[in-house]
């Protein structure tokens, strides 16, 4: 199969165009994670980073608003990262055997996350999350998990469901959930139910009915992958009373949301508590390592060892190495790194915002989405019915061809500049200046 597109991509894109032809020959699919085949104008390959910016095969340069979909919250090839892992690499990759860096590392987040007693490490948000409800069904004896329709929580049979193929519809307010994909264990999903995100009276109803065998309500506490999507006002807190008068316990998946919105992530940003807390992406600047963390109480099942969570790479010392620099140099000087973080997000939503009456934009501090004919009040993943997505297409292209690297989704690293989000807000007025 070969790549077909317009003269001017095959000139700009050669090389990457070349090597996804070439990919498809050994590569099952081409890509390696299914997502980046919709990447526009087509999957690009990438030579090396260095903060933000990018340089692909064919040499073109970008600033580097997709953060690898969010781990290089300190730019790319971040000199603290690198040298962490360097340094370890050259004193032993791995020992499946204890060292004192999974300590430091642990002891970190227990004092920047809150809710954090005790922490577990594995290597992706996927997995971490699956180590979460095993860890929360354990911890209630009870099998239930209550998620939200258009909240991703990974690739792992029973949470890849009713995560995005039913925008626009409007579902039942509480679903039986759908794998997502086929090949997925029949029954994987069925002690799993899904209720629309920021719908009260879906939640309420769903405990009404299943309340004494919720172990734990899981949530992106800002829905990113449904859309960018916030708590409507006082709603995590309707969930964390609920799962409190239900003896259920509250699971935060901080895979994106981590060291982002805050240093104490979600929970601090929202001053909500979480029972057991998701980390991965930006939790180590770019090495493949995930955490979870929570409290005594609902950690015990592991600290007694009566919970078993193997594997081979848990903690190991490249990123163990990687999540000591990543989380120090965020906390040296958090208010000010944070507080910038946010304003630099607040001034690139408002100027792209500002660049088409059509792009909406929504955001929280660093995170934000833009989406050509999307409604610009969204609560829930069912408003986002209105989206063009051949306007969005076009948008997305005309930014890779001015160096701006963003699939509509944008985030901003502690590299960033003023003068990176100005190229960025006038690629994005000069493409829809055209439309
Ligand atoms: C909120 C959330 N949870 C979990 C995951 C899964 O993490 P990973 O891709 O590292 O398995 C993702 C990935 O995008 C995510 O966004």
């Amino acid at each position: 199969m070969s790549t077909e597109v317009p003269p001017e991509v095959a000139k700009r894109h050669r090389r990457s165009i070349a090597s996804l032809d070439r990919a498809r020959e050994s590569v099952a699919g081409g890509v390696t994670s299914t997502v980046r085949t919709a990447a526009r104008p087509v999957p690009l390959y990438f030579d090396r980073g260095l903060g933000t910016r990018l340089w692909d095969v064919d040499g073109n340069e970008y600033v580097d608003f997709l953060l690898s979909y969010g781990p290089s919250i300190l730019g790319q090839a971040s000199p603290v990262v690198a040298q962490a892992i360097a340094a370890q690499a050259a004193r032993g990759m791995t020992f499946g055997s204890q060292h004192e860096l999974e300590i430091e590392a642990a002891e970190l987040l227990t004092k920047v996350v809150p809710n954090a007693d005790r922490a577990i490490f594995s290597s992706t948000g996927s997995e971490a999350v699956a180590a979460a409800l095993r860890v929360v069904r354990a911890a209630t004896g009870r099998s239930l998990v209550l998620k939200f329709q258009g909240h991703y929580h990974g690739w792992f049979d029973g949470m890849f469901a009713s995560v995005g193929n039913s925008m626009g519809t409007e579902q039942a307010i509480i679903e039986q959930p759908v794998p997502q994909t086929i090949g997925s264990a029949p029954g994987a999903a069925a002690d799993v139910i899904a209720v629309r995100w920021n719908d009260e009276d879906a939640l309420v109803a769903a405990f009404d009915q299943y309340g004494s065998s919720i172990a734990a309500v899981i949530c992106e506490p800002l829905n990113v992958n449904g859309g960018v999507i916030p708590p409507m006002p006082g709603f995590l807190q309707l969930v964390r009373s609920m799962c409190t008068d239900n003896g259920s316990l509250l699971v935060f998946d901080e895979v994106i949301t981590g060291f982002r919105l805050a240093l104490g992530g979600a929970q601090e940003f929202y001053g909500v508590d979480a029972d057991v807390t998701v980390f991965a992406k930006a939790l180590a600047g770019g090495f493949p390592i995930s955490a979870v963390t929570g409290t005594e109480a609902a950690m015990e099942v592991v600290s007694s060892g009566r919970l078993i969570h193997n594997g081979t790479f848990n903690g190991n010392p490249l990123g163990c190495a990687a999540i000591i620099a990543t989380v120090s140099e965020l906390a040296r000087d958090s208010e000010a790194t944070y507080t910038r973080l946010h304003a630099l997000g607040g001034q690139l939503a408002a100027g792209l915002a500002d660049s088409h009456p059509d792009l909406a934009v929504r955001s929280v501090g660093p995170i934000s989405i833009s989406v050509m004919g999307d409604p610009h009040n969204v609560v829930r993943i069912q408003d986002l019915a209105g989206s063009d997505d051949s306007r969005q297409q076009s948008f997305v292209e005309g930014l890779i061809a001015r160096g701006i690297h963003s699939q509509g989704l944008w985030y901003v690293s502690t590299e960033h500049t003023t003068a990176d989000i100005e190229l960025a807000i006038a690629a994005a007025q000069e493409i829809l200046a055209l439309v």
